[in-house]
Parts: structure tokens; C-alpha cells; sequence
């Protein structure tokens, strides 16, 4: 009962990665309100979690007016906020010459400009009540580039050191900034890619531990890194990829040996 008495704000947070750590938050005894554009499976899961550890809020994380309201309410809701967890994010295929600049712009809205609308309001909150803890989700594409990812690779690159100056600016006010990178996390956000024929196989040979990663493997990652279990642990970016970027991407020689 790691949450015990407290209240978290978690973006994206009816599907996928958020929704694996609404579960897991409220097992372990947090209030949480669940902020996402999608209403069906925002309030199917806050109706799962019940109404009084549980509340759904919509909200376009890529509208500044709107994050601003969402945190307020959040706060209000549950009088406190102890956790922010800014995970919502989209993904955008395209080669720079081709990428229309309305589809950057957005990209960049929701992945990244959505971190600082949310922090902007949500840590004088927290440090008036002397501390708080804020996630946000990165990605492995934020270390590295992807091919024809571009407006997600900048965005992800720059929530990264964005975590890190968020992290050393408010040390002081007790409030611990992480990062998450994962890798491939089986999600509806990756479900079309990896129909794509082939893809699959070449995606997960390239992760030395030959599968993807759930979305309650990271959840478990996060409330790590929201629990007091990481008292110490400010500034971190935290990679949950199954070793992906462990691997330089040179072949594995020994399967092309023969035992001769
Ligand atoms: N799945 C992966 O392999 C993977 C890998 C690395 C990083 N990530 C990151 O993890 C985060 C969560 O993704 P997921 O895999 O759980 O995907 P998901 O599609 O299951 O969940 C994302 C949620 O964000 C919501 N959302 C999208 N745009 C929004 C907006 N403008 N305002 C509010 N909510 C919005 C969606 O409705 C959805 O419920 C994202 O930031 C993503 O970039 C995912």
C-alpha cells in the first residue's frame, strides 16, 4: 500500500501504460483521476476502479487551456496532488520533407508542450504542500533516432532533458522528476505497426529478450519511481526495453558459426 492517502494525475491514463498504472495506483491505495480524449474507456475504467478512488476527466493534453483545468480539477478532486504522471503521447510516421508542419506542431503539443502545461500549474501546487513526485513517459525513441519518426524523436529527445532541468530546478522543493523510456510495450499504440507484415519478427530479434514488455511491467516501473521506495531517485531516465539499447545493433556473431 505504497499510495496510501495519496492522489495522482495520470494523462493517457485509459488505455495502455496509463491504465496498467491507474490499476496498480489504486490497488496500492491512491485516489487517481484519469485524464484522457477518450471517454468510452476513460470511464469504463474509472466505473472498474470505483467512484471513490476513481474519476475521469477529458482532456486534449495538446490544449494548454485544457491542461491547466485538468490539473486544477484534479487537485480539487481529491483536495491534494501528489502524483503527476504525464504519459499521454501519439506517434506520427514521416521523412521531414513530407511531414506536413500542423502534424509536427501537434506531435510536439501532445508529447512534449503537454509535460510543461501540466508542470507549469501542477508543481507550485505540489510544493505548497511540500513535495510531490511527477513521471513522465519518454520513450527508447527519445535516445536514439527511428527511421521516418521524426516529430516523435524530437519530442521524446526533449522531454528527456526537460525531465533533467525540471529534476535539479526543484530539488529543493522536494519534487522528484523521472523519466520512463520504455521499448516496445504491447499497446494499442503499437498494434498497427507491428501488424505490418514482417515487422514483428524483425522488432522483437532486435530485443535481446525476444518479446515486448506489457504495460503492467511499466506500470510497476512507474510506481517505483512515484513511491517513496525512490526517495533518492530524482533526475533518473529509466530505460524498460527488454535491453533493446543495450545492443549496439551489431549482428550477434555466434549465429553465423558453425560449430566446425
Ligand atoms: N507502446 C509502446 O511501445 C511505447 C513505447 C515507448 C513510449 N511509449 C509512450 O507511452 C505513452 C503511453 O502510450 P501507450 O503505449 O500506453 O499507448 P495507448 O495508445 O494505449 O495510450 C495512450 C493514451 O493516450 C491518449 N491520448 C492520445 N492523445 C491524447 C491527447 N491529445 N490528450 C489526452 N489523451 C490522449 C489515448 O486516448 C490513449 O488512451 C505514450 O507517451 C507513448 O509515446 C509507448
Amino acid at each position: 500500500m505504497r499510495f496510501q492517502d495519496k492522489a495522482a494525475l495520470i494523462t493517457g491514463g485509459a488505455s495502455g501504460i496509463g491504465a496498467a498504472t491507474a490499476r496498480l495506483m489504486v490497488a496500492e491505495g491512491a485516489r487517481v483521476v484519469v485524464a484522457d480524449l477518450n471517454e468510452t474507456a476513460g470511464h469504463a475504467l474509472v466505473g472498474d476502479l470505483g467512484a471513490d478512488r476513481a474519476e475521469f476527466l477529458r482532456c486534449d493534453v495538446g490544449e494548454r487551456e485544457q491542461v491547466e483545468a485538468m490539473v486544477k480539477a484534479a487537485h480539487k478532486r481529491f483536495g491534494r496532488l501528489d502524483i503527476l504522471f504525464n504519459n499521454a503521447g501519439i506517434g506520427c510516421f514521416g521523412e521531414t520533407p513530407d511531414l506536413d508542419p500542423e502534424v509536427w506542431a501537434k506531435v510536439i503539443a501532445i508529447d512534449l508542450n503537454s509535460v510543461f502545461y501540466a508542470c507549469r500549474i501542477a508543481i507550485p501546487l505540489m510544493r505548497q504542500a511540500g513535495g510531490g513526485v511527477i513521471i513522465n513517459t519518454a520513450s527508447i525513441s527519445g535516445l536514439a533516432g527511428d527511421y521516418g519518426f521524426t516529430a516523435y524523436n524530437a519530442a521524446k529527445g526533449a522531454v528527456i532533458n526537460y525531465t533533467r532541468a525540471l529534476a535539479i530546478d526543484h530539488a529543493k522543493d522536494n519534487i522528484r522528476v523521472n523519466a520512463l523510456c520504455p521499448g516496445l510495450i504491447d499497446t494499442p499504440l503499437t498494434a498497427v505497426a507491428k501488424q505490418m507484415a514482417g515487422v514483428l519478427d524483425v522488432w522483437l530479434d532486435a530485443i535481446p529478450m525476444k518479446r515486448a514488455g506489457t504495460p503492467e511491467e511499466m506500470a510497476k516501473v512507474v510506481a517505483f519511481l512515484a513511491s517513496d521506495d525512490a526517495s533518492y531517485v530524482t533526475g533518473t531516465i529509466m530505460v524498460a526495453d527488454g535491453g533493446k539499447t543495450a545492443a549496439t545493433g551489431q549482428p550477434d556473431l555466434k549465429r553465423f558459426m558453425t560449430s566446425a
